[in-house]
């Protein structure tokens, strides 16, 4: 018998379609590192690359509360990723709109914790939001700056080494 305070089974499925969400997105972030990486945009691979690393310790991190939570994690079926974009902006167009969905569901995790009055469900989502802000304003502002750039190679190289900094100062 286990002393541990079981998870409601609707806010369990919920966290097991995050794992899912947050699994797809880390194979997303693979695609595109390994799309940058064949063109020469380095520093944008090795952002990539950062991103899809921090994708897999956001699924790992869901994994390990469902487990303290008495619950084992439920692995679903994840879609082959996009791998051809005609370039970084359209690129960036489509992390900008994936990380845009992730407030709405975390609002609607909480909810739903709250729902079954579970505040440390409620808690254990609510860490996630203030670096979801972060990264959805970083998609924006990177998919501003390249779309600035437009097709100017020598403001691309920038934009690039601008982004292997950041991959490297680990932001
Ligand atoms: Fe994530
Ligand atoms: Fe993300």
């Amino acid at each position: 018998m286990s002393f541990r305070t079981t998870l409601d089974k609707e806010v369990a499925a919920g966290l097991n379609e995050q794992i899912k969400h947050e699994a797809s997105a880390a194979v997303i972030y693979f695609s595109l590192a390994s799309w940058a990486s064949v063109r020469g945009l380095t520093g944008m691979a090795d952002w990539f690359r950062a991103e899809a690393q921090g994708e897999l310790a956001h699924t790992s991190q869901v994994v390990d509360y469902l487990n303290d939570r008495d619950c084992q994690a439920r692995f679903a079926t994840i879609e082959a990723p996009a791998y051809d974009w005609a370039n970084p902006v359209e690129a960036f167009e489509m992390i900008r709109s994936q990380e845009h969905t992730l407030p709405r569901r975390f609002n609607h995790l909480i909810g739903m914790a709250v729902k079954y009055n579970d505040q440390g469900a409620r808690s254990f989502v609510h860490q996630f939001a203030p670096q979801q802000i972060h990264d959805t304003a970083e998609a924006d502002d990177l998919h501003d700056r390249l779309q600035l750039v437009g097709g100017d190679g020598h403001g691309l190289i920038l934009v690039d080494q601008e982004l292997g900094r950041k991959a490297a100062a680990g932001a």
